[in-house]
């Protein structure tokens, strides 16, 4: 069965997109048998992943708009080997969904997808909304990028709450991955302020290394392709490679 991770926070810019084509192509290049699923309307993954999105393509969003919509009619194959992209569809209105938290998680098993991949990850907007709610329905495991900045850690914290009224509700299977600092600098008294309180707060194994800085990860979207394609010997590439061996060993503890 995959695991099925949620990248998630409701902080804006903080590296979920960048952080779920990296990780999931990474991942693919391993070898592993990865869907990643974009829940975000800004449809940015399409765009990483140089898949093309034209009117009338099918989407995860056609989920919500459709009750016969098919997952599977929507997955496409990427530039990265082994990696599928499930895209969203940019003209989808947030707020316009039907209200049915497990619909996501439905079409996964009654597709068989849970099958099919060895992970999905599901990349989500910076909302609280059904689409969210969705997301963290489906996925049995959450990652929570983060720029180590005040506002983010207060925000994470209302995030945590969040997920454990859903741990103790809908979805009893979701269980925090970790915290990864995103454009992390150790030599930033602040940086370090955060992920000590990070480490603390929600214990040391749950924070993972982060990934620095590097305007390579910046770039590569434009070139419609994973770091790991455009700059394999960059500092973005290698940094989520490491992050990707992380979160390798802590999957296989549980
Ligand atoms: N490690 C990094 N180094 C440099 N720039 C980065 C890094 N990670 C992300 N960025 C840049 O920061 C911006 C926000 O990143 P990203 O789009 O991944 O965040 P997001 O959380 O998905 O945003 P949104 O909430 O809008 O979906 C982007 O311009 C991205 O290129
Ligand atoms: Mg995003």
């Amino acid at each position: 069965m995959a695991e099925i991770i949620g990248i998630t926070n409701r902080k804006g810019g903080s590296g979920k997109t960048t952080t779920s084509v990296n990780l999931a192509a990474e991942l693919a290049i391993r070898g592993k048998r990865l869907l990643l699923i974009d829940l975000d309307s800004q449809n940015h993954c399409a765009i990483g992943l140089n898949v093309n999105v034209k009117k009338g393509t099918p989407t995860v969003h056609h989920l919500f708009r459709n009750s016969e919509a098919r997952l599977t009619q929507a997955i496409q194959s990427t530039v990265c080997p082994g990696l599928d992209l499930i895209p969203a569809d940019p003209l989808f209105e947030h707020g316009m969904s039907s209200g049915d938290r497990f619909r996501l998680a439905k079409a996964i098993c009654e597709e068989e997808l849970d099958k099919s991949y060895d992970i999905i990850l599901i990349d989500t907007p910076p909302s609280l909304d059904d689409l969210l709610m969705n997301a963290l329905c489906a996925c049995n495991w959450v990652l929570i990028p983060f720029i180590p900045h005040h506002l983010a850690a207060v925000g994470m914290q209302n995030l945590v709450r969040v997920l454990f009224k859903i741990k103790s509700g809908p979805n009893q299977q979701l269980k925090i991955l970790g915290f990864l600092p995103i454009m992390l600098d150790k030599r930033i008294h602040q940086h370090r302020t955060v992920t000590d309180g990070v480490s603390k707060q929600f214990g040391q194994w749950r924070l993972f290394s982060g990934i620095r800085t590097d305007i390579k990860l910046v770039e590569a979207f434009g070139f419609k392709c994973p770091v790991r394609l455009y700059r394999p010997k960059s500092r973005g590439a290698a940094d989520y490679a490491i992050a990707v061996d992380e979160i390798m060993s802590r999957l296989t503890q549980f």
